[in-house]
């Protein structure tokens, strides 16, 4: 665990100048730091990961070398920004393993939430540690540590899970450049590398990924389907002005269906819920207005174009007494 304390005499990172202040002093002690090793970093394709990836490629270039696991339970389109931004655009050295299969085989007809999260976690340190094991001559690990997880995880409040320690019997030495930094600094930091703007203001996204919105055992037609779904609320968000005002915003899908009727026909489908809240740090949340119209039109989208939903429902619960999550 890091005990480093963040000093009082750091300015917090607001402006493009700061930002780049920090990166310059970043990217010197990273080559101090590492010299001609290499580096392994996960890339998840997340605000404190993808900060990370693009100061270290300024820093040491291909001596990086990034891994991103898709367990299929990603955003539509998410693994694919990772591929274009950092393995075309930046041009990092990228492994990306499609390990779907591998996790959904492990997940079938596993109901229980913590369950689920347990094998999806063991399962991707697994992947990880595999890939490691096939590279010659790393010796460092850079993480996504913020500084919020280290003050968590000195308080007790929760073991993070960059804080907690490596997969058994790696024996990397850690690289953790934005670890003093607020998540509102590690974003200022990342527009000033050069990211996506919708990359470094995404919403929060668990690890387990729509794993644990994809509720009860997975299947992947309602995996698909809540995928389908989740992208036209995240579309419909991001066109009329919702996505920059409210927190965090997913769908849903229980594992049980209704009755319905399209084209004349009984159809029977599975209920999107629509989950749209606001929070300061997730502990407690309320619950977003979404104008009626908007909930009509993103009602008449997702029914009519998503195979297996047959009906759209909203969440009106705020945390407590509901988790922000299903799961
Ligand atoms: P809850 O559901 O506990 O969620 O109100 C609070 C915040 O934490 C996120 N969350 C997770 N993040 N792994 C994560 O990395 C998890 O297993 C997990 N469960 C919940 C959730 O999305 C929300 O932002």
């Amino acid at each position: 665990m890091q005990s480093n304390i963040r000093p009082e005499s750091m300015a917090r990172i607001t402006t493009p100048e700061l930002a780049n202040a920090f990166i310059e002093e970043q990217v010197a002690a990273v080559r101090a730091q590492v010299g001609d090793k290499k580096v392994l970093l996960a890339l998840s394709g997340g605000v404190d990961s993808s900060v990370v990836a693009a100061l270290l490629i300024k820093a040491i270039g291909k001596q990086l070398v990034c891994v991103h696991v898709n367990h299929g339970l990603m955003r539509k389109g998410e693994s694919e920004q990772v591929i274009e931004v950092f393995g075309k655009q930046m041009d990092a050295n990228l492994i990306y393993i499609d390990a779907t299969d591998r996790f959904l085989d492990k997940l079938a007809g596993v109901a229980e939430p913590e369950k689920k999260r347990k094998i999806i976690g063991g399962e991707f340190i697994e992947v990880f540690a595999e890939e490691a094991e096939k590279l010659e001559g790393v010796e460092f690990l850079a993480q996504g540590t913020i500084y919020p997880d280290i003050l968590e995880s000195k308080d007790g409040v929760k073991a993070h899970h960059n804080v907690g320690g490596l997969p058994n019997g790696m024996t990397f030495q850690l690289v953790e450049p934005v670890m003093l930094l607020y998540k509102d600094e590690v974003r200022v930091v990342g527009e000033a590398l050069g990211l996506p703007h919708q990359m470094v203001y995404r919403q929060p996204f668990p690890g387990p990924g729509l794993g644990v919105r994809c509720l009860g055992a997975i299947t992947r037609d309602r995996l698909h389907a809540l995928r389908e779904a989740d992208a036209i609320l995240r579309e419909e968000f991001d066109k009329n002005g919702l996505a920059g005002k409210v927190w965090q915003y997913f769908i849903a899908v229980p594992d049980f269906t209704s009755v319905g009727v399209r084209d004349g026909k009984r159809y029977e489908g599975w209920p999107a819920i629509i989950r749209a809240v606001n929070t300061t740090d997730a502990m407690t949340a309320t619950i977003e207005e979404i104008p009626y119209a908007l909930l009509y039109h993103i009602t008449n989208r997702i029914t009519h174009e998503v195979e297996g939903i047959n009906r759209v429902c909203l969440d009106l619960t705020p945390k407590p007494i509901g988790t922000i999550e299903w799961e």
